[in-house]
C-alpha cells in the first residue's frame, strides 16, 4: 500500500518523526523551521500532501489555507491551542482540523506552579544577583517574598490545566477561586469557590492564574480596568496565550507595585517579548515551556499522528477533532 504523503512543518520529537516515517511518506523539516510563517512556501511545500502535522505559531491563517493543495484533508497542530489556525478558513476548504488536549495539562500546570512560585519568591530576581556575583550575604530583610500557604490562588479558566494546577496549589495549603464558562460538578470542584462574574472573582485573587485560549474574544482579557480590580500585592501569572494579557497594563501596574510579581510563559506576538518586562525584576519569563517535557511532546506527537491515521489510514474521524 503507499503511503499517503504528510508534510511536517518542524522537527518533532525522534519518536513521533520515527513513527510518521514508518506510516506516511514524510516529508521531515530536519531543523529548516523558519518557512513555517511563510504562506506561499507552506503551500509549496504542501503539494501533493494529504495531511500536515504543524505546530502551535504556525501561520495556518486564511491566506495560508486558502494557498494549500488541493489534496490536503486534515491539518493536526501539534498543540491543544488552535489560535494559529483559521478554522472558518479551514472549514470553507472542508479541511479537518485536530489537535492533542489532555496529555500536557499536567506539565503546563507544573509551569504555572513554576511561576507561582518563582515570583512569590523572587527566584529570578535573586538568581540574577547570584550570577553577578553581587551576593553579599544571608541578611534578615533580604529577598523576601510571600507564602503561598494560605493565599487565594484564582484560575481563570477551569479546564484540564486549570483543575491539575488546583491539585498541585492545595497541596501547598492554598485557598482555590475559579473563573468559568460554567461550574463545574462537585467531584471536580474539590472545594473551589466559583465565580460567576469578574469582579468578585479578580477581588479573591492573591495570585491570579490565567488558563484562557487565545484568539479575538479573549485579547486583552486581563486590562487595566481588569488589573485595578486584583487585590494590591497581587500575582499575574499566563501559561494560556499572551494575547490574553494587556502588555502596556500589567507593566504599568508591576511598576506602580499595585501588581507584587508576574510569571509569564506566553507572549503577544512572541518569540518577541513586550521591552517593558525585560527591564523590571518582578517579573519572571519563560521561553513557552508549557508542555516542554520529554514524556509531553512524546504524547503530543503521538496524539496529533493518532488524528492523522484516523482521518489518513482509516478514512474514519479525528479522535481529537476541533473542527
Ligand atoms: C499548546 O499546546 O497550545 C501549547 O501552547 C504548546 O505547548
Amino acid at each position: 500500500m503507499t503511503k499517503p504523503p504528510l508534510l511536517l512543518t518542524r522537527t518533532f520529537p525522534e519518536a513521533v518523526e520515527a513513527r510518521a516515517a514508518r506510516d506516511y511518506d514524510a516529508r521531515l523539516a530536519s531543523g529548516d523551521t523558519g518557512w513555517a510563517n511563510d504562506s506561499a512556501e507552506i503551500a509549496r511545500r504542501a503539494a501533493g500532501a494529504a495531511g500536515i502535522l504543524c505546530a502551535a505559531g504556525d501561520r495556518m491563517n486564511a491566506e495560508t489555507i486558502a494557498a494549500l493543495p488541493e489534496g490536503v484533508k486534515i491539518i493536526a497542530t501539534f498543540s491543544v491551542g488552535t489560535d494559529h489556525i483559521d478554522l472558518k478558513a479551514a472549514a470553507d476548504r472542508s479541511i479537518l482540523i485536530a489537535n492533542t488536549p489532555d496529555v500536557l495539562s499536567v506539565a503546563t500546570a507544573e509551569i504555572a506552579m513554576l511561576l507561582i512560585l518563582m515570583a512569590a519568591r523572587r527566584a529570578g530576581e535573586s538568581e540574577r544577583v547570584l550570577r553577578a556575583g553581587a551576593w553579599s550575604g544571608w541578611t534578615p530583610t533580604q529577598f523576601m517574598g510571600v507564602t503561598l500557604e494560605g493565599k487565594r490562588l484564582g484560575i481563570l479558566g477551569m479546564g484540564r490545566i486549570g483543575r491539575a494546577l488546583a491539585t498541585m496549589a492545595r497541596g501547598f495549603g492554598m485557598e482555590i477561586h475559579y473563573r468559568n464558562r460554567s461550574q463545574l460538578p462537585l467531584e471536580q470542584e474539590q472545594g473551589a469557590h466559583f465565580h460567576a462574574d469578574d469582579a468578585p472573582f479578580l477581588a479573591a485573587c492573591d495570585i491570579l492564574s490565567m488558563h484562557i485560549p487565545g484568539g479575538a474574544a479573549t485579547r486583552h482579557w486581563l486590562n487595566a480596568e481588569r488589573i485595578a480590580l486584583l487585590p494590591q500585592g497581587a500575582i499575574v501569572v499566563n501559561t494560556g496565550r499572551g494575547t490574553t494579557v494587556d502588555d502596556a497594563a500589567l507593566v504599568a501596574a508591576l511598576s506602580s507595585g499595585h501588581i507584587r510579581a508576574a510569571g509569564l510563559d506566553v507572549y503577544d506576538g512572541e518569540p518577541r517579548i513586550f521591552p517593558g518586562y525585560l527591564g523590571l525584576e518582578n517579573v519572571a519569563l519563560l521561553p513557552h515551556l508549557g508542555s516542554a517535557t520529554i514524556e509531553t511532546r512524546d504524547a503530543m506527537g503521538f496524539r496529533a499522528l493518532d488524528n492523522l491515521d484516523a482521518v489518513l489510514l482509516r478514512g474514519e474521524e479525528p479522535p481529537h477533532r476541533v473542527l
